[in-house]
């Protein structure tokens, strides 16, 4: 088991050890009512079990399908929300940063649907043009506005490139086992799809086929993305006590610190890999707890890049923030820092040293200063940045998001909230079935 630690040290300068043992009861009852499907929204708890229920043989399925596109140069993965953050995120955690400028052994993967500007779809269309490409399409409903657009295009586009019979090939969708434009068009036309289990719902989706596959196609190790997970899994099981379970701690520790008026969660990198991680998190948690007129902001940075813009409000803004720290111990690669007879930068006091013995230095005077400042610092600590240890993170992340919601006591599963904008968007649209709702925005903004 590669290390993976949680470590809270860094909030009991505000809160006391006691306050977060008090809590370990709840937590474990709340494990218990997420594990045996008891709770609010239990009817969305299919992620819970799935890292130990997805068969070594539904992985070699999925790569043998990653390795039929291979062939492609680019594969367009659309979809929005879950149906898009978890693969964006690993494929981007796990990628070079230079991908673009690299020799590529596996498609580059684009991402597409996720919104509605003019600009993106035109020019993601025109640099197609020239290649060979393929497309995944992900929703779980098959309805929603964004890819359904944006896959209208693609599709018209790949039709007028490569012929009819051809494009049927290149596609393959994922949504619903039965319901939804998608599953509809994917029957009539024979695309080769994948089914989004009805009970996960789209931000706790990444380990189905809906990240599975893109991962895999962008030619990443989806079975150690799962041992990953599945390990977790084991760390995070209800026999598991408090003190050793590491979502647990993560759950009761944010819940502290949010009663404590730590209403805004900030989730720190010091590795740009990992921005989009940071996405993903943030819909998870936001999407799951933001209800009620309850949950804690989530919001993110990275460092060191953002210590020199938003680091003056942390170290002294309004005091309703904690961190939440994502390190990684060991790196990949090795970059030393070269002796400079001149010393015009003088720099000679760290020459010889390693790039990331620098960003370790920068992260614990960081977390010394913001801990001094008034913010609260957990810290999650990965033993590399890697498909496993990534598969690791996702689960922690998941299972410790349930945890928390239910301690909130809201319906972490849910999201009635989103649906305020596209009634407004469908009435200015003059979608049929909205005109009341048409007319009576059409009053409101005259
Ligand atoms: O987490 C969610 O449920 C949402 O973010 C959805 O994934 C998102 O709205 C996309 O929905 P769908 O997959 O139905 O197109």
């Amino acid at each position: 088991m590669e290390n993976f630690k949680i470590n809270i040290e860094n909030i009991y300068t505000f809160l006391s050890k006691e306050t977060i043992s008090k809590y370990a009861s709840e937590m474990e009852k709340n494990n218990i009512v997420l594990n045996e499907k008891t709770g609010k929204g239990n009817d969305f708890l299919g992620w819970v079990k799935l890292p130990t229920s997805i068969s070594a043989d539904e992985i070699s399925e999925m790569q043998a399908t990653a390795g039929s596109f291979s062939k492609y140069e680019v594969v367009v993965v659309i979809g929005i929300g879950g149906s898009y953050l978890g693969a964006k995120s690993v494929i981007e955690a796990l990628s070079n940063n230079f991908q673009q400028l690299v020799e590529r052994k596996a498609p580059l993967v684009l991402f597409a649907g996720q919104n509605l500007s003019e600009d993106y779809m035109f020019e993601l269309c025109d640099v197609l043009k020239t290649k060979s490409w393929a497309i995944v399409s992900i929703s779980k409903s098959g309805t929603t506005t964004e890819p359904a657009v944006c896959f209208r295009i693609l599709k018209k586009q790949m039709e007028e490139q490569f012929g009819k019979g051809e494009t049927k090939q290149r596609i393959i969708a994922i949504t619903d086992k039965s319901k939804g434009a998608l599953r509809t068009l994917a029957t009539k036309e024979g695309y080769k799809t994948y089914t989004i289990p009805d009970d996960v719902g789209g931000r706790f989706s990444v380990l189905t086929p809906v990240g599975l596959i893109p991962i895999a196609i962008a030619g990443f190790d989806i079975k150690k993305l799962v041992e990953g997970a599945v390990a977790m899994q084991r760390m995070c099981e209800p026999n598991v006590p408090f003190e050793n379970n590491p979502a647990a701690i993560y759950a009761a520790a944010r819940n502290a610190l949010y009663k404590a008026g730590k209403n805004l969660e900030i989730l720190v990198n010091y590795n740009p890999k990992l921005v989009y991680i940071a996405e993903w998190w943030k819909q998870l948690y936001g999407e799951s707890e933001g209800k009620e007129g309850k949950g804690i902001f989530p919001a993110s940075v990275t460092f060191t890049a953002d210590l020199h813009s938003m680091g003056q409000y942390i170290q002294e803004g309004t005091r309703n923030i904690f961190e939440t720290v994502i390190s990684i111990k060991s790196t990949n690669h090795s970059v030393e820092i070269p002796h400079e007879e001149s010393n015009l930068d003088q720099m000679n006091f760290i020459a010889g040293k390693s790039l990331d013995f620098v960003n370790k230095m920068a992260e614990l005077g960081t977390v010394l200063a913001h801990v001094d400042g008034g913010v609260p610092n957990i810290q999650i600590e990965l033993g590399k940045l890697n498909e496993f240890s990534i598969g690791q993170l996702l689960y922690f992340f998941e299972i410790a998001c349930g945890i928390s919601g239910y301690t909130l006591d809201v319906n972490p599963f849910d999201q009635p909230g989103v649906e305020a904008y596209k009634k407004n968007m469908f009435a200015l649209l003059g979608k049929p079935g909205f005109e009341k709702e048409t007319e009576a925005i059409k009053k409101r903004i005259e």
